[in-house]
């Protein structure tokens, strides 16, 4: 049963996403009507929200699904009340440098922060050292968040139990949950991931007050760097997934979903091929060895396809043909899993080698990750964020105006993307602050992706209003 402690810092990690995740939309519209010329903003302010917008998204929804799971996970074992807070303060803490660091010093390296762009200062001296702190801080809360619940999983159920071994038997004498399943098999890759940003953080550090007398090897930090933000900005769709096999089922009035061999294979195919997949991004560096460009292939193919095919499979089955109790958080959930897979094909398309090297770089790239963010895991996490708020009163978001909410988003979501997608088919390289006359189609493709994104913007406000109001009266009462 969760403590009231915990109903209380679920709200707070709520409201806080949701505002960052407005102020963040907001950024992302001017850069689209920057890139449209409508706006004329420096480029250097486009650059430096180019990177804040970046890095709060992936942030955001990370913790998003973390909390996400934090709190089903009481259903099956005590969590840790104290490692939650400790995240949250040292997010917090982050958040407020990260902000400062781009928004006052100037700092714009993007969110990919590629070696050695954040040891060359075009911005305020002291805004790299606050960056890299910054980062190791994110690190480290995180880090002790997920290896928190990890232990307190492992204490309940053994090793090959958490990963769901015993089911590869027919009629297992323990089941597996598949939430834990797959709550474990992300929260390891989380972990992994986390260590090697405080790696490179150490490295960069090492060089930055070295003078000189070190100089860190470009091609690691790269494979490092990608390492880190491939994998966590994946894995953070993979805890918006264990709170739909947790919750899907059950709010549609249905019995839960049981793990299966398959179920099983697939996410341990997952927890293996997630940490080589990010060998894609590292297709263009030629001196990267031949074989692990073939293995991010593989990889990539691999760490999605079976998860995506079994996790369509269950939705599908609990749908198809079967009366459910439809509200806004399964809508948000169907919704979201459609949006993931659409995405996702779109990146199984990037990632494939020989169409890498005409879509590199060009606006494919946040077509399809925007795909599985705004039309995928953020809906994964609204389901959960209204389906927490409305548990604890009696109001709900009426049936039009849930109509109301789905359609925004839909439209407003897939206009944005497509203009990022025609963009990339027409070659159109991304993270331009402003586009010259040659590229034709960049301009009005910009300013319509804007007007769509505005579309998208209306609902999320609906639901920062309703599902903020809700999660307030939780965090003042005193049950
Ligand atoms: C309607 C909402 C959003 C708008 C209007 C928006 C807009 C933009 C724009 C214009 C860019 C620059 C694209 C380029 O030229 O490369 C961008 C980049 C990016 N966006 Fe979004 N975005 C939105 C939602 C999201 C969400 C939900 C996420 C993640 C969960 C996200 C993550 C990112 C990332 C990681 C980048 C790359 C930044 C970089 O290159 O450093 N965005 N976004």
């Amino acid at each position: 049963m969760e403590s009231i402690k915990l109903k209380k810092i679920t709200s707070v990690w709520i409201i806080a996403v949701l505002t960052l995740f407005v102020a963040s939309i907001v950024l992302g519209i001017l850069m689209r009507l920057n890139q449209g010329g409508v706006l004329h903003q420096a480029p250097i302010t486009f650059y430096s929200n180019m990177t804040i917008h970046g890095i709060t998204m992936i942030g955001i929804w990370f913790v998003a699904g973390m909390a996400g799971i934090n709190y089903l996970m009481e259903r099956y074992v005590k969590t840790s009340y104290t490692a939650n807070l400790i995240a949250l303060i040292l997010t917090v803490s982050g958040v407020l440098m990260l902000w400062a660091v781009t928004l006052i010093g100037k700092f714009h390296t993007a969110w990919t922060f590629l070696y050695p762009l954040p040891l060359r200062v075009m911005w305020a001296q002291w805004a790299t050292p606050t960056f890299l702190v910054a980062m190791s801080i994110l690190a480290t809360g995180w880090l002790i968040w997920g290896i928190s619940m990890m232990t307190q999983v492992l204490k309940v159920y053994s090793i090959p139990q958490v990963f769901a071994w015993q089911h590869f038997k027919k009629d297992p004498a323990v089941k597996t949950p598949p939430f834990i399943l797959i709550s474990m098999i992300t929260l390891v890759g989380v972990v992994t991931c986390l260590l090697v940003a405080v790696l490179l953080m150490a490295l960069y550090f090492a060089e930055y007050f070295s003078k000189g007398n070190f100089v860190n090897d470009a091609l690691l930090m790269k494979n490092l760097t990608y390492f880190f933000g491939h994998t966590i900005a994946n894995e953070m769709l993979y805890l918006g997934l264990a709170v739909i096999y947790e919750l899907f089922s059950e709010v549609g009035g249905k019995p839960k979903w049981k793990t299966t061999w398959y179920v099983a294979l697939a996410w341990n195919f997952t927890l293996i091929f997630i940490l080589t997949a990010f060998f894609h991004h590292l297709y263009m560096d030629f001196v990267q060895p031949e074989g692990f460009q073939i293995a991010g292939q593989i990889a990539s193919y691999l760490a999605s396809l079976p998860a995506a095919a079994v996790t369509v499979f269950s939705v599908w089955v609990a749908v198809y043909r079967v009366k459910i109790k439809w509200t806004l958080t399964n809508l948000l959930f169907f919704v979201g899993v459609a949006g993931w897979v659409i995405g996702g094909f779109g990146a199984v398309i990037d990632a494939t080698i020989s169409n890498n090297i005409v879509l590199h770089n060009t606006q494919w790239v946040p077509a399809h990750f925007h795909t599985y963010n705004i039309l995928g895991n953020v809906l994964f996490s609204l389901g959960f964020f209204y389906w927490f708020s409305i548990q604890f009163t009696d109001k709900r978001v009426s049936e039009k105006l849930s109509r109301l909410i789905l359609s925004l988003l839909i439209i407003g979501g897939a206009g944005f993307l497509l203009a990022f997608y025609i963009g990339g088919a027409d070659s159109i390289p991304r993270r331009f602050s402003n586009y010259p006359a040659e590229f034709t189609t960049a301009r009005p493709l910009a300013n319509i992706g804007a007007v769509f994104a505005t579309v998208y913007l209306i609902p999320i406000l609906i639901l920062f209003y309703n599902i903020s109001k809700r999660c307030l009266k939780i965090l003042f009462s005193s049950s």
